[in-house]
């Protein structure tokens, strides 16, 4: 499930720790990962895909440097750091190309253009103040 949008273990998680925070469940689930595992046809046994695919939403979701710009070795990093549920049908490699699937769809985002501000002009000098001057 995803508690305030982090991907968290259910099975660990007391009622009472999740009261006042938001709560998503595979149920609730609305991201572009169900229809990449669809396609890439991840599912073996099941058992493990409501965690995989939460994990998987929020990664794609925390790390916008996971787009079409990223590099195999990148998408990589980020999937083999980020994606720790085990799957006992070793699904891993078809996660992988479910999750770099995402990533290649999403946009490279444009950086802002660059405005060059001038430096502010310098103060003009003060009078120095001394006998006749008045304070
Ligand atoms: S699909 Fe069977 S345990 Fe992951």
């Amino acid at each position: 499930m995803h508690l305030d949008g982090q991907p968290t273990r259910s099975c660990i998680t007391v009622v009472a720790g999740v009261e006042g925070k938001a709560v998503t469940t595979i149920e609730g689930l609305s991201h572009p990962v169900q229809a990449a595992w669809r396609t890439e046809q991840v599912p073996q046994c099941g058992y493990c895909q409501s965690g995989q695919l939460m994990v998987a939403a929020a990664l794609i979701d925390a790390h916008p440097e996971l787009n079409a710009g990223a590099t195999e070795q990148e998408l990589d990093a980020a999937i083999d750091a980020g994606m720790t549920n085990l799957c006992r049908c070793a699904t891993y490699f078809r996660i992988s190309k479910a999750m770099k699937r995402v990533a290649r769809a999403q946009p490279v985002p444009i950086p802002p253009p660059v405005v060059e501000v001038p430096a502010p002009e310098p103060a003009p000098p003060t009078p120095p103040k001394g006998p006749g001057s008045r304070r």
